[in-house]
């Protein structure tokens, strides 16, 4: 018989997990602990924009006309145990508060909800980010406090999704890793995921521990790349150079590679900002914290960025104060085709602007009501062009392709100076400079 599969916790991962495991062909049931998001999936709509969620959402959600009926969702722990045979557990493992550590009480909590009701054999699968060690650890509770005892098993099986492409991400993945401990683990995992690996995804099994480092030392080197060409480009800017056309020279070689190097504010969002601080704190426990220190450096880099976005602003803007200024920031988001504002760097500019008495504006495609939540004192927009009305300089933070598509011409006519700041890098400097616009950009000659 098919496998039965839950997920645990519905947020961005959670949700397009149990999305995709339904339409790889899985009874699934998903829970989570906030009821206005079930009350939501059960209405097969998603809490969050990510392209294509709906879509494959609407095709499995039980009740809804035409779906395959495979997806439901609840709050009830016990019906869950009894459903699984497979437990996805996807919860939040943020920053503590005031510390570079991982939060891992959502996840403790988890596993404190679940086992207690497991009665017979099962397979839990870590999907969350987690400090290494923590697996062998939860393993031992989930023996110690399941009625089912050693018959309850766990691995874990990092998650590498990126948002906006989450779906294609977790139905295509470019790798699957299994932190395993027996073989009846490893079969039950070939069975979840027997069509991404009939396509030929590599499946790389491992102990816990790797599996658990496999995910943090893939952030920790995505971050790397970003926070090296990030300072390229300070150095391009005290020496003359162009970033961008240093990054097309040094992606030629494929040792290299082109991606990941663009300049421009750096990185943000709910994953690479606090894994990496996460890496280092429990580096730091394990007595490795040498080995981490080039991670301070990578995070002071990328975090100078957000600073130097201001200071340039205020340069263009004749050198001294904000005030009586308007500025137009487009985007808010952390990344383009996504509405997650966490840790955003557009944000995060927008914010010190505003704090520094600028009139700033705020425009994104998909994520005004979580910025709206986020930074309420800040003015918002409905359009681009709205945003713009009156500014003397607008502010290009998160590349949505929107952005990219905008007319300077018309949009020169709603301003009131023709002054641009690319944060991303990615807008098209010889046509905003054709339409009379003054185009800065970070790392960048002027002119
Ligand atoms: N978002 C990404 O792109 C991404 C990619 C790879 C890995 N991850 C990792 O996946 C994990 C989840 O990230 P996310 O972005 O989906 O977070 P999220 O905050 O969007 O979702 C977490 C969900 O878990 C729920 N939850 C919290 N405590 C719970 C509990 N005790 N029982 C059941 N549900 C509970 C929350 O209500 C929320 O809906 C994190 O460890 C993250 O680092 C995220």
């Amino acid at each position: 018989m098919a496998l039965k599969i839950t997920v645990i916790g519905t947020g961005y991962l959670g949700a397009t997990h149990a999305a995709a495991m339904a339409e790889l062909g899985f009874e699934v049931l998903g829970l989570d602990v906030v009821p206005e998001k079930i009350e939501m999936l059960q209405r097969g709509e998603v809490p969050m924009y990510e392209p294509g969620l709906e879509e494959l959402l609407r095709k499995h959600v039980a009740g809804i006309e035409g779906s395959s009926g495979r997806l439901r969702f609840t709050m009830d722990w016990a019906e869950v145990a009894e459903f699984g045979d497979v437990h996805f557990v996807c919860v939040n493992t943020p920053q503590k508060h005031g510390e570079y550590a991982c939060d891992m009480s959502y996840v403790d909590a988890a596993f404190a909800s679940l086992a207690p009701h497991l009665t017979g054999p099962a397979l839990v699968v870590g999907k969350s980010t987690v400090p290494v060690g923590s697996a062998d650890r939860l393993a031992r509770v989930l023996v110690e406090l399941s009625p089912a005892g050693e018959e309850v098993e766990l691995a874990w099986n990092p998650e590498f999704l990126r948002e906006g492409f989450a779906v294609q991400d977790t139905l295509h993945p470019d790798r699957i890793v299994a932190g395993i401990r027996s073989e009846r683990a490893e079969k039950l995992l070939r069975e979840v995921y027997a069509t991404p690996l009939s396509e030929g995804t590599p499946f790389v099994v491992s102990d816990f521990p790797t599996a658990e480092l496999v995910k943090t030392a893939a952030n920790s080197f995505l971050a790397t790349k970003i926070s090296f060409i990030n300072a390229m480009a300070e150095v391009c800017e005290a020496g003359g150079g162009d970033v961008v056309k240093l990054a097309e020279a040094i992606g030629h070689d494929d040792r290299i590679g082109k991606k990941f190097l663009r300049a421009g504010i750096g990185f943000g969002g709910g994953c690479l900002p606090k894994d990496i601080r996460a890496f280092m704190a429990r580096a730091g426990e394990l007595g490795a914290d040498q080995a981490l220190t080039f991670l301070r450096e990578i995070d002071s880099i990328n975090m100078r960025r957000r600073g130097q976005m201001v200071e340039m602003t205020r340069e263009v803007l004749g050198g001294s104060s904000f005030l009586g200024k308007r500025i137009a920031v487009l985007g808010a988001t952390f990344k383009p085709d996504s509405d997650d504002v966490r840790d955003s760097p557009a944000l995060n500019v927008a914010g010190q602007i505003h704090l520094q008495g600028g009139q700033v504006t705020v425009y994104d495609p998909k994520g005004m009501e979580n910025a709206r939540r986020l930074f309420p004192t800040l003015g918002y927009a409905e359009s681009a062009v709205d945003a713009v009305r009156g500014a003397h300089a607008v502010l290009h933070l998160t590349e949505w392709r929107e952005f990219r598509e905008l007319d300077p011409a018309a949009l020169g006519e709603a301003v009131t100076d023709r002054v641009v700041l690319d944060g991303r890098n990615a807008l098209d400097p010889s046509v905003w400079r054709a339409a009379g616009w003054t185009y800065r950009a970070m790392g960048r000659p002027t002119a």
